[in-house]
């Protein structure tokens, strides 16, 4: 089966009339990944400028190698593929730095005013050799740049890659020192299939313990009991996908019982086959049933997407009414790994500036 997600030709009419109420909508990402946010154009001219060694130059060219197509099968490993030929893009310090403060750029435009961005310093330092560390600091650089420059908050979260298990206990302490210069979360994300978390356990229950947050991908692959593997064993305060949970009465009970919030990204469950179609995400479903769900991007870039297409997809395919989408920016907003005085101001802020949106009829 092919699905080809092209989020504003397909919505029907009522969502259509909701994309500029939506992407005026001041807006929070907590799950978008900085090596899945590169604008094709950029991509084409780091590639002529550092002569990166790739099949093809030209925006259009390189789309189908770093981007999900049409002819695209959904598939998991299929869709994490594109991660290994971005790789060879983080060619010099500039083009790291570029990157990075473009993906704030990117989601200031989309209105989103709190961002929580994700990134993984081996993907972005292994290519040409350079320092964790470094790579780290230019992103931490360059997005205070961009938070100069845009209305926007930025805090960073970094990712562990769970085929790479040797990085881990040096990637948690790159994130550790940094928690003055606004890295506040450890993830853990990649291949759930073939690589378990028993490897990890310890280094997350060091970093819980050293003051940063966890958010674990589980359940969107692998099975729903991941998800309370992440919570036990990791320290997971958030999840991201957990869309299997729908497969376990007892995995969405616990969602509920402890409020864990749940990142939802609805077309990169589309892009990876976990869900065949957009009527059938359970994102209402939870929704219903209490647990806290969010609505995120994932990989704004390899998905073609935005986070306001992503509000759409719930919308219009996924059946969430119109409140209830707000009601879930105040859950984000309450999921923030902030401390509790600023997450109480977030959430105030989006309170306010959500109430004309929620009064209005849609
Ligand atoms: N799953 C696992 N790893 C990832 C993803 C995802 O959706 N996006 C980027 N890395
Ligand atoms: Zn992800």
């Amino acid at each position: 089966m092919s699905v080809t997600i092209k989020p504003r030709e397909k919505f029907n009419h009522h969502t259509r009339d909701l994309r500029p109420t939506i992407l005026n909508m001041p807006k929070i990402d907590l799950h978008r990944h900085l090596e899945g946010s590169l604008r094709l154009t950029t991509l084409a001219e780091i590639a002529h400028e550092h002569g990166v060694d790739l099949p093809s130059m030209s925006p259009e060219e390189l789309r189908p190698l770093v981007q999900v197509v049409a002819d695209d099968t959904p598939n998991f490993h299929n869709f994490l593929a594109k991660f290994k030929l971005l790789r060879r893009f983080y060619s010099s310090r500039e083009a790291v730095e570029r990157i990075a403060y473009e993906a704030v750029a990117d989601a200031a435009h989309d209105n989103i005013k709190y961002l929580e961005l994700r990134f993984n310093p081996v993907a972005l330092a292994l290519n040409q050799g350079f320092n964790f560390e470094d790579v780290a600091d230019w992103v931490i650089e360059a997005t205070e740049e961009a938070q100069r420059d845009h209305e926007i908050q930025v805090r960073l979260i970094v990712q562990i890659g769970r085929h790479e298990p040797q990085y881990a206990r040096q990637l948690a302490e790159i994130a550790v020192d940094r928690q003055d210069n606004g890295i506040v979360g450890l993830d853990l994300a990649g291949d759930e299939i073939n690589f378990p978390v028993t490897k990890f356990v310890d280094v997350f229950q060091w970093a819980r313990k050293k003051g940063l947050h966890v958010t674990i991908h589980a359940a969107e692959a692998g099975p729903a009991v991941n998800i309370k593997e992440a919570i036990d064993k990791l320290g997971a305060e958030r999840i991201g996908h957990g869309i299997r949970a729908r497969e376990d009465i007892a995995i969405m009970d616990l969602l509920n019982r402890k409020q864990i919030p749940l990142e939802i990204c609805p077309t990169s469950n589309l892009q990876t086959g976990m869900i065949p179609k957009l009527a059938q995400h359970p994102i209402y479903a939870f929704y219903q049933l209490g647990i806290p769900v969010t609505v995120n991007t994932d990989d704004p870039s390899i998905s073609n997407t935005t986070l306001t297409d992503e509000f759409l997809m719930a919308s219009g395919g996924a059946g969430v009414p119109f409140k209830d989408l707000c009601k879930m920016i105040i859950y984000a907003a309450q999921a923030a790994f902030l401390p509790e005085t600023e997450k109480s101001a977030l959430v105030e802020w989006f309170q306010v500036k959500l109430k004309k949106y929620v009064s209005e009829p849609h």
